[in-house]
């Protein structure tokens, strides 16, 4: 391949980044991050251009005690057009949650591992699908619009290989005619190859439904299985800024792909994420001191590609000596 046609795989074609740092993110924290910091942050994020924020979870405080808050962030942030504001819904209690605070997208969530689903919401799938099946329902008379995301779609930490996601997506895209799927890689077990063809068979039968990939950075994989998915034809990433995250309830999970990470890359690949990328970088800049650790971004470490460093500071002496020798 040359230069330029490596400059110009992406041709300006649009890929959406959903930002779910103060979700995924902030529910993997074990220090509370104040409620209004975690407003601030979102406000911080609606600036950068991103298509989607994930703001909260209204899920049981007991499960994740971490995003108690979830009324006061999603009531108190600043909407800015453009931007769709969701939130993780896994009942009708957090439905009804939802829809006090003026969510405009519900994402529901499932398993598509039984193990898992018991071991995180705490019903067999089939419950679960029930109780979405309510709150799809409630988020229509509501005016909000439903996404459902299935972890652990390629894979599950205590079942291992999982069967049968494009028939729980059936469910949910034909019976309860959901806008968007979300195919989660919840603790990074997913590999190119399984992301390409999982994409192309899902756009194959439901061009018109919103895909999302999800993944998790757990195993090294997650930028290699972003750009396998667009290759596939997908054009919608969950990200985490700070590449900070990961399900509780998931043995062995860890942050999800890293939000700038993938802005960097994908803007020198020519795609169009419509993100200023240093809006970003600043945001995530905050993040060890909100959270009080550093943070899995290794572009907040290094820089950009071009952010240079200065020549050492004895170059004109070492090019001096250079030259006289020739
Ligand atoms: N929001 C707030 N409170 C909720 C709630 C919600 N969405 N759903 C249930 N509760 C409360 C109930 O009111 C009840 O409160 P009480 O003990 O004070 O009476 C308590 O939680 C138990 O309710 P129950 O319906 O029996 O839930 P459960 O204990 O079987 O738990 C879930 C089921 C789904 C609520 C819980 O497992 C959960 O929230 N899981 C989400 C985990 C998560 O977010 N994982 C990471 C994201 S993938
Ligand atoms: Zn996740």
């Amino acid at each position: 391949m040359n230069m330029m046609s490596t400059l110009w795989q992406g041709a300006g074609r649009r890929i959406h980044l959903q930002e779910v740092g103060t979700r995924d993110g902030l529910q993997a924290e074990a220090a509370f991050v104040p409620t209004e910091d975690k407003i601030a942050l979102v406000n911080a994020l609606s600036r950068t251009g991103l298509a989607k924020i994930e703001v909260t979870s209204f899920v049981s405080p007991k499960a994740i005690p971490a995003l108690r808050d979830g009324e006061q962030v999603m009531r108190e942030i600043e909407r800015r057009p453009g931007v769709v504001y969701s939130a993780l819904v896994p009942n009708t209690r957090g439905a009804e949650r939802a829809i006090d605070a003026r969510t405009d997208e519900f994402n529901l969530v499932m398993s598509a591992s039984e193990s898992h689903n018991l071991s995180n919401l705490r019903m067999t799938r089939a419950q679960s699908f029930a109780a979405l099946s309510e709150v799809n329902a409630l988020a229509r008379q509501a005016g909000a619009a439903v996404n459902v995301s299935l972890s652990c779609a390629f894979g599950c930490p205590m079942e291992g290989e999982v069967t049968g996601v494009l028939d729980w997506c059936a469910r949910y895209v034909e019976e309860l005619g959901v806008r968007g799927v979300t195919l989660c890689d919840t603790t990074g077990m997913a590999f190119p190859t399984q992301v390409a063809a999982l994409t192309a068979a899902f756009r194959a039968r439901w061009p018109q439904t919103e895909l999302t990939l999800h993944f998790h950075n757990t195993r090294g994989l997650g930028l290699a299985n972003v750009l396998a998915a667009i290759d596939a034809g997908a054009d919608r990433f969950d990200a985490s800024l700070g590449g900070i995250g990961g399900c509780p309830y998931a043995p062995g999970a860890s942050g999800n792909v890293c939000t700038e990470e993938i802005v960097h890359a994908l803007d020198l690949m020519g795609y169009d994420t419509g993100i200023e990328l240093p809006l970003l970088i600043d945001a995530a800049g905050h993040l060890p001191v909100l959270l009080g650790h550093d943070v899995p971004s290794q572009l907040l470490k290094a820089g950009r590609r071009l952010d240079l460093h200065p020549l050492p500071a004895d170059f004109e002496a070492i090019r001096e000596r250079a030259m006289a020798r020739t």
